[in-house]
C-alpha cells in the first residue's frame, strides 16, 4: 500500500466516524483544508522534475478524487441519518382512532314539548310563549283565584318581593294558565274592529308551552318545570270537545290504542266543571296504573270575562299538562330530578 493509498483509508476511516455534519467538515478540513494532507502533498510537488511531477500530481489528484468522494458519500449518509431520525421523532400513528366529534341532541323534554306541538298544530291549535317572571293578577286573579283566597295556596308559588312598573306584583309564574289570558286577550283585541264591524270571532286554539316554577323538589317535582297550557274557545265547544281532543293527543303522542282515559272529577278555580285527566296503558311496564297526564275543565265564565269576552257568547276548555311527566312515561325515566342535572350520561342516551 502506497503512502496515498493509506492517506485515502485514513480519510475514510475518520470520515466515517464523524458522528456529526460538523465534525465531519472538521475531518474534511485536515484532508481537503488550505493546511490540510492532501494540500500539504500538492505543495510537494514543485520540488520534483517536470515528468516525476506529472505523475505524481494525477496519483494525487486520484487520491483527492477519492477523498472527496469519502467526504461526500458520508455526508449523505449522515443528512439521510438525520432525516429519518426526524422522521421517526414526528411519526403519525395512523392506526390510532379518530377522534370523532360528539353529536349533540335536544335534550328529552324539547323533544316532548316539539311532539305536542306538532299534534296540536295538525289540529289547529296556535302555540304561543309567554313570560315566566308574571304578574299576581296574571298568575290568579285573572284566573278566578282572588287574592288571600285558599286556592292560591294550591301552587308554592316563588313570590317575588318586587313589583313592575304599574305597581304589580311578580312571581315566578307556577303555571302555564296566565297565557290563557294573555292569548285571550291579544286575539279579543286583535279582531275587536272586525267584530265591532258584525264579523264572527275566529275561534281560539292555543297551546302554551314553558317553563313554571314551584317550592318543590322531591323524584316526581322539581322547583322548574314544564308545563304546556291548551286553550280552546268558540260559540260552542262543549267538553265532549276536549276528550276528543285530548284522546287523540294522547293516541299520537304514546303512538298507541291500547290505553284507557278517566276524566276525574276536580276543582281549580279557572274551571268549573274541572278535571283531571287520568290515562292507563292496558300493557306494558306500566299496565293497568292511574296516571295523572292533565288538569282540565270548561273554563269559567269569569275568566272569560278577564279574556275580554262574553261568557254568554264564548264557550270552550281549557286543560294543563306536564311535558316532564310525558316524557318520563314515553322514556321511561325514574326520577324527574334527572332530567335537570345535566349530566351528560343521561342526558346522551337520547342522541
Ligand atoms: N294550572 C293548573 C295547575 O298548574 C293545571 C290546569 C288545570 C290548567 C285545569 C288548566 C285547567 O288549563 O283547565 O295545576
Amino acid at each position: 500500500m502506497n503512502d496515498l493509498d493509506s492517506l485515502v483509508d485514513a480519510a475514510r476511516a475518520e470520515f466515517a466516524q464523524a458522528p456529526t455534519p460538523a465534525e465531519l467538515e472538521n475531518a474534511k478540513a485536515r484532508y481537503l483544508g488550505k493546511a490540510g494532507r492532501v494540500t500539504d502533498l500538492m505543495k510537494t510537488l514543485a520540488a520534483l522534475a517536470p515528468d516525476l511531477r506529472k505523475a505524481r500530481g494525477a496519483e494525487i489528484n486520484a487520491a483527492k478524487g477519492a477523498i472527496e468522494a469519502a467526504l461526500q458519500a458520508r455526508r449523505d449518509a449522515l443528512a439521510a441519518a438525520e432525516l429519518e431520525a426526524q422522521l421517526r421523532a414526528e411519526a403519525l400513528d395512523v392506526t390510532l382512532p379518530g377522534r370523532g366529534r360528539a353529536t349533540g341532541g335536544l335534550h328529552p323534554v324539547s323533544r316532548t314539548i316539539e311532539r305536542i306541538e306538532a299534534i296540536f298544530a295538525s289540529m289547529g291549535f296556535d302555540v304561543a310563549e309567554g313570560p315566566e317572571i308574571e304578574t299576581d293578577w296574571m298568575s290568579f286573579t285573572a284566573l278566578n283565584n282572588p287574592e288571600n283566597h285558599p286556592a292560591r295556596s294550591m301552587q308554592d308559588t316563588f313570590y317575588v318581593d318586587l313589583k313592575d312598573a304599574e305597581g304589580r306584583w311578580l312571581n315566578l309564574r307556577p303555571h302555564t294558565s296566565p297565557m290563557q289570558v294573555r292569548y285571550a286577550r291579544a286575539h279579543a283585541a286583535r279582531h275587536a274592529d272586525a267584530v265591532a264591524g258584525g264579523a264572527r270571532m275566529p275561534e281560539i286554539r292555543v297551546i302554551a308551552p314553558g317553563r313554571t316554577y314551584r317550592v318543590d323538589s322531591d323524584a316526581t317535582h322539581s322547583p322548574m318545570f314544564h308545563q304546556c297550557e291548551g286553550l280552546w274557545i268558540g260559540e260552542n265547544v262543549s267538553f265532549k270537545d276536549l276528550k276528543v281532543v285530548f284522546i287523540a293527543f294522547v293516541r299520537e303522542f304514546f303512538e298507541t290504542d291500547d290505553f284507557d282515559v278517566r276524566f276525574r272529577p276536580s276543582f281549580f278555580p279557572f274551571t268549573e266543571p274541572s278535571a283531571e285527566i287520568d290515562i292507563a296503558f292496558r300493557s306494558g311496564p306500566l299496565a293497568g296504573r292511574w296516571l295523572e297526564v292533565a288538569g282540565s275543565g270548561q273554563v269559567h265564565p269569569a275568566v272569560v270575562r278577564n279574556f275580554g269576552l262574553d261568557p254568554e257568547t264564548h264557550i270552550g276548555f281549557a286543560f294543563g299538562m306536564g311535558p316532564d311527566r310525558l316524557a318520563m312515561l314515553r322514556y321511561g325515566i325514574d326520577d324527574l330530578r334527572l332530567m335537570f342535572e345535566g349530566d351528560l350520561r343521561f342526558l346522551a342516551q337520547f342522541r
